[in-house]
């Protein structure tokens, strides 16, 4: 839909040569009360450039813009010209689109031809896929979500953590202290219970180091021993982790880790000695960056063996030649915001033109409210269990509002899952949060089941309604301050998404969704649907459809459900 912003801005502009059409856009106000006019435009600025009072070209613009289309009255109003939207005609045009446009609303070809890639997740292999995964995990799904809306070639990579000298450590581990059977039943709580103990018995016997290394060498090497128990940490694993992204509904489009990049280091090591960048620092391999004010990029370690950051690098490159991408996503927590800016540089130093195609989107971290989560200690919370609990907890909510409740264990998947997962997306990246289960298990206020709710109450007016809803209806219906507060959400919702794309913020469009809901309960509580006058039973049938079409589009970008029931 063309934004009202947008064709008072063209009308702004056919007068108005001394400004750009996105000058004059960022200019555009809200008044402060709706008497005042739905837009105002501030003349200030003009004023400078002409040299003239602002009230004087503020009434010399608004006598010469005439009303017609989107705009039914302009006037004056001190240093501003005042704008009122036809407001039949935004109900026209919003209703028009969302329904013949239905699960496309909002959608674009804006990024049409250009291929991105996110890559999100990325838990590490016989690790616990703990609370602190949830931020990279849900934030990186809803990223693809809308990159994808906007017609962008967009490729879902889990770079999995496996692969690496904690590899070594975890098989000298099972082959002293564990138990095919044991790990089987339950592989990652096995695992990590052997890692930890390696490292306590470790302190006591440091030449188990000394082994561990000995047998990453040999997985490095091809080992058929090593090999067969590396992969079988990564298949038990990935059972675990997989249960958490069916619950998330989340899908990937590969799967290479760091492991995928094994066999393509050699090659990178030898592009940076042909470009002189690697030296030589007490047996190992670095690049130096001190001219950047950073700490040496670390290549091979002083036993030949390669690092994450090698890795990374290799990726990369890969990637390029693979995907041929016009931007690479890395969301990944601001913890490592070092590490993206040290490999980054190199990348540039190689004097990859596409340096500047790589973009690291950080989050802030995840606490928990005593204390922290640490591998080695073992203590934290798995990320699978709040997801259950969060289940549960709204099963028992819906069987107790109703203990015949149909599809009961479906709904309370979406509601429970949707009430995490909106939590998580409601906040900007950046900022820390401790996490709390009350909280995370509390329904109330701006929250994702709020928004499911408004939507399974737009479904049940539409289910009594037992009407088809059309288009053909009397707009001028649609005209009054409620219905208008609606009309003017759902119309920004393009304008949202692409906002949301361009600061890499979900968040954007969950303040989307809640504004709607909001906007819409407003108008539910004022204005009856199911009246006996077919005119306007009709129309407010459209706004409720309308509305419940672009919720549910919005929370699929987030990567949450919109039942139909609650
Ligand atoms: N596996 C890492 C971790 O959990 C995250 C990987 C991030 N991605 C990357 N390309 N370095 O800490």
């Amino acid at each position: 839909m063309q934004d009202f912003k947008v064709a008072i801005s063209n009308c702004l502009k056919e007068k108005i040569e001394e400004l750009s059409l996105e000058e004059i856009s960022a200019l555009i106000e809200i008044p402060p009360n709706k008497d005042m006019g739905d837009y105002a435009f501030p003349c200030f600025k003009l004023s400078k450039i002409f040299r003239k009072a602002p009230n004087m070209i503020a009434g010399e613009l608004a006598e010469s813009i005439k009303a017609e289309g989107a705009i039914s009255k302009v006037i004056q109003l001190g240093g501003y010209v005042n704008f009122f939207v036809n407001k039949s005609q935004l109900a026209q045009t919003v209703i028009n689109d969302v329904l013949t446009q239905k699960g496309n609303y909002g959608r674009s070809e804006m990024g049409k031809g250009q291929n991105v890639i996110v890559e999100f997740s990325s838990p590490n292999i016989a690790k616990p896929f703990h609370i602190g995964h949830i931020r990279t995990t849900v934030i990186g799904n809803a990223i693809y979500k809308i990159y994808e809306s906007q017609g962008y070639n967009t490729t879902r990579i889990n770079h999995l953590g496996d692969y690496g000298t904690q590899f070594g450590k975890l098989i000298v581990a099972f082959k002293l202290w564990g138990d095919k059977k044991v790990v089987e039943a339950s592989p990652i709580p096995e695992l990590l219970k052997l890692y930890i103990r390696f490292h306590e018995e470790a302190e006591a016997h440091p030449e188990m180091e000394d082994e561990a290394r000995a047998w990453f060498t040999k997985l490095e090497n091809g080992d058929k021993e090593a090999t067969d128990l590396w992969q079988w940490f990564r298949d038990e694993s990935l059972k675990e982790f997989n249960r958490v992204y069916d619950l998330l509904d989340i899908e990937f489009d590969s799967l290479a880790g760091e492991s995928f990049y094994s066999d393509k280091m050699p090659r990178v090591i030898s592009m940076l000695e042909e470009k002189g960048l690697l030296i030589e620092s007490k047996g190992a391999r670095i690049v130096d960056l001190e001219p950047y004010k950073m700490p040496p990029a670390l290549i091979t370690k002083n036993d030949g063996s390669t690092l994450y950051m090698t890795r990374d690098l290799a990726a990369a490159i890969y990637r390029q030649e693979t995907y041929n991408f016009d931007k690479c996503i890395y969301v990944v927590g601001s913890q490592q915001n070092l590490h993206f800016e040290q490999w980054f540089k190199v990348i540039e130093l190689m004097g990859f033109e596409w340096a500047k195609d790589l973009e690291h989107v950080g989050f802030g971290m995840v606490a928990l409210e005593s204390g922290t989560m640490s591998t080695r200690k073992g203590r934290v919370v798995f990320l699978e269990d709040v997801l259950k609990q969060a289940i549960d907890k709204t099963k028992e909510t819906i069987l107790a509002k109703n203990p015949n409740a149909q599809n009961a264990d479906e709904i309370a998947k979406q509601v429970g899952v949707g009430a995490v997962v909106f939590q998580e997306l409601s906040n900007s990246r950046i900022k820390d949060y401790t996490f709390s289960w009350d909280r995370t298990l509390s329904f109330d206020g701006e929250t994702g089941p709020y928004v499911q709710y408004t939507h399974a109450r737009c479904c049940a007016v539409l289910r009594k309604a037992q009407e088809e809803v059309s288009t053909d209806i009397n707009y001028e219906l649609l005209t009054n301050e409620d219905s208008s507060e609606v009309l003017k959400v759902i119309a920004s919702f393009n304008k949202s998404i692409v906002a949301a794309l361009r600061k890499n913020e979900p968040h954007i469009v969950t303040r989307f969704v809640l504004d709607l809901a909001q906007a819409f309960n407003k108008f539910y509580h004022d204005n009856p649907i199911l009246v006996e006058d077919v005119e306007l039973r009709k129309a407010r049938l459209a706004l409720v459809e309308s509305t419940r079409q672009t919720i549910e589009n919005g929370l699929k970008l987030l990567g949450m459900h919109s039942p139909e029931r609650m």
